[in-house]
């Protein structure tokens, strides 16, 4: 017998008072507390959710539109069912967890339509103690061998009205995901990206995101006016296509990461979960890195990735920031504008990018042998401006010349427009193949990846470690900028509990000079218009609170210059243990510890918004009965990210896990804090 007639209350109440129970297939979490149900309604697969036996997610449609052939969903049958219990554990080479144990049970559930062409699918569905998971399987049949996917029929049907932490998909260049998040109910909502944050009135965290996006389209959620359902939208081919493929086949999972608080929702490793096991034979050369960099010279305007006067890029001032990571610690030195092709407006002419060759003034091989025989990594930059054939045409020919050189970390670029010059979203099924060409193409030369204006994260890092961090976020280069007036003191509070939680990004934190005023541009600027609105004790903490395994110094070189505060940028880990948030509410505040990964050594990073906190921080992480002392990067009392940015101070004092360690955060501010073993 396939089908049993499900037992769940929560199901059966979610099909209004007195309905007959509903034939379901239900997995539940190891832990007993999460469930997800695959049932029929009418004839069409639905999936729900719930948690301590309380619907999350009611019974939502399933299924696909195609080009030229019927939609796929209706009128279905079940014919098989399979249960499934696996319990492994797996190492990440680089992450903010030295080990992910995949506890889950899984159903399997088969339907075929009972008329027609008589089409089948499955839908794979998984229960974890930290949330739920389906995907779709295509198998291979004559009725379906090529398609055309036009539309995910994918419902969302949220059980109440939760709110959302959302950013815009459809605002102009939306797909580089670099908005600043709102929040509200998810009935006024229209298109938002994922991971997409949820708060339920008994207190239950949600987030929406995918996992194994391999050869698919991106998806956002759409809402409709007034409705709490969410429906599945996907990014496009120019051609109006979504996916393009032939069975056999497979979605990316939908997840629903589940939670009783904030604080529980990282660090978040659902995705991870679901996507294959590494596929890197060795992964034994991969580091993690501070680096510093030719960079935010050009966003503040001193420099310019262009030739000229005032090119960045020149051997002599890469010699200067090579000498300056060797000195301090720094194992990269990342460098913008050395290659031939950005003077003029780069963005129009990215086609013409020459990622092989340097400019004039640029020796790269001189450059390359420096750099190893200080010992720091050379990060070569790659921008396409979403001139992807452009890109691909050179992608083996100068990964090859790069490993030649013992470079082992580029990161990429894609700023361009809503859709790319040949007029796929940026998001496309068309781009994710690219992206995954990309990192393959590296993995086999040793490189390293670090992808801004990237696809979004959905755990390629499993598979592929050497994707080792992104942007597709709102960044530091932002404050640079002006203009919009840069991000506002809780943007990095709301980052934590959205983005961050689909995996690192590359924020690129350590602005010293908080004043900074962007030279050159001909703009009037009020003082708080162009910059950090944080203290520097809470660019500090970001080191900690925002995981990624390669982490900018990005300020200029001069401004690091006879500040104290510069030694916790050369003593923090940029890998770990573990991680631990101590508290954390979206949008407010959070605190996170972190263990170096084999090192008895500990990092709290503690950040706050617009407005002072007091937070008490339990040391209970630290194994008990040992001191450590403890160094302190606190906001000075008058500190404040308005009037008094850098009034950092520096303390230390001996801790045990028995301490309460009292953090006093000013307006825009943070705490940084390094633990070692007292002698
Ligand atoms: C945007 C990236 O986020 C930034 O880091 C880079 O400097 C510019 N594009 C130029 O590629
Ligand atoms: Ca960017």
């Amino acid at each position: 017998m396939f089908w049993q007639v499900a037992t769940v209350a929560w199901l059966a109440a979610s099909q209004g008072p007195g309905a007959a129970a509903a034939p379901a297939v239900v997995a539940t979490s190891p832990d007993g507390r999460n469930q997800i149900a695959l049932t029929l309604r009418d004839g069409a697969l639905h999936w729900a959710a719930a948690r301590d036996g309380r619907a999350v997610v009611l019974p939502s449609r399933l299924g696909f539109a195609f080009r030229g052939a019927p939609a796929l969903g209706d009128s279905l049958a079940v014919t098989a069912e399979q249960r499934a219990e696996r319990d492994t554990t797996f190492a990440m080479p680089l992450g903010e967890l030295a080990r992910v144990r995949d506890h889950h049970r899984e159903v399997r559930v088969t339907v075929t339509e009972r008329g027609g062409l008589r089409r089948s699918f499955t839908v794979v569905a998984r229960a974890f103690d930290d949330g739920v998971a389906f995907r779709y399987e295509l198998p291979a049949q004559p009725q379906l061998g090529a398609f055309e996917i036009t539309d995910e029929l994918t419902e969302f049907a949220l059980a109440e009205d939760m709110k959302a932490w959302w950013i815009p998909a459809d605002v102009p260049s939306p797909d580089r995901q670099e908005m600043l998040w709102s929040s509200g109910p998810v009935s006024k909502l229209r298109l938002v990206h994922t991971p997409l944050t949820l708060v339920g009135s008994s207190g239950v965290h949600a987030v929406i995101h995918e996992a194994d996006l391999d050869d698919y389209a991106g998806m956002y959620l759409q809402g409709r006016s007034e409705s709490r359902t969410l429906r599945a939208s996907l990014a496009r081919w120019k051609d109006g296509a979504a996916v393009k493929g032939s069975t056999p086949f497979r979605s990316p999972w939908r997840t629903v990461q589940l939670a009783d608080d904030a604080a529980r929702l990282a660090p978040s490793v659902l995705a991870l979960k679901l996507n294959p096991p590494s596929r890197l034979a060795d992964a034994s050369w991969l580091r993690p890195m501070k680096y510093n960099g030719i960079w935010w010279a050009m966003h503040v305007n001193t420099a310019t990735w262009g030739t000229g006067p005032q090119h960045g890029a020149t051997t002599a001032n890469t010699k200067r920031h090579l000498d300056f990571a060797a000195a301090n610690g720094l194992q990269g030195t990342l460098v913008e504008g050395w290659n031939r092709g950005w003077d003029g407006n780069w963005m129009l002419t990215g086609g013409t990018f020459d990622f092989l060759n340097a400019t004039a003034d640029f020796d790269l091989e001189a450059v390359a042998a420096y750099a190893k025989a200080k010992g720091v990594q050379f990060i070569a930059h790659n921008e396409t401006a979403t001139w992807v054939e452009n890109y691909e045409r050179q992608l083996d020919s100068a990964f090859a010349r790069y490993a030649r050189l013992g470079i082992r970390a580029v990161k990429t670029g894609y700023v361009g427009d809503t859709v790319n010059p040949l007029g796929h979203a940026h998001q496309s099924q068309y781009m994710v193949r690219h992206h995954r060409r990309v990192i393959e193409a590296a993995a086999r030369h040793g490189i390293g990846i670090v992808m801004h204006e990237p696809i979004k994260d959905t755990g390629e890092r499993r598979t592929w470690p050497n994707m080792l961090s992104r942007e597709g976020a709102r960044g530091q280069e932002f404050n640079a900028w002006g203009g919009e007036g840069g991000n506002p003191p809780e943007h990095e509070t709301i980052l934590f509990f959205t983005r961050m939680l689909a995996g690192p990004m590359d924020f690129t934190p350590g602005i010293f000079n908080l004043r900074v005023t962007r030279s050159g541009t001909g703009v009037p600027r009020t003082p708080l218009d162009a910059r950090p609105r944080t203290t520097l004790a809470k660019q500090l903490a970001l080191y900690v609170v925002l995981y990624s395994p390669v982490q900018m110094a990005a300020d200029l070189p001069e401004n690091y210059e006879g500040q104290p505060a510069f030694q916790f940028i050369r003593d923090v880990a940029a890998d770990w243990d573990t991680s631990v948030v101590l508290a954390g509410e979206i949008g407010d505040y959070v605190a996170v510890a972190r263990k170096a990964k084999g090192r008895d050594e500990w990092f709290v990073g503690a950040i706050t918004d617009e407005r002072a906190r007091a937070l008490d921080l339990r040391l209970d992480f630290l194994p008990a009965g040992r001191p450590y002392v403890a160094e302190l990067y606190a906001d000075a009392p008058d500190a404040d990210w308005a009037t008094n940015p850098e009034a950092v101070r520096r303390s230390r004092r001996e801790v045990t896990s028995r301490s309460v360690l009292p953090a006093r955060l000013a307006r825009g501010g943070g705490l940084a804090v390094r633990l070692r073993p007292a002698r």
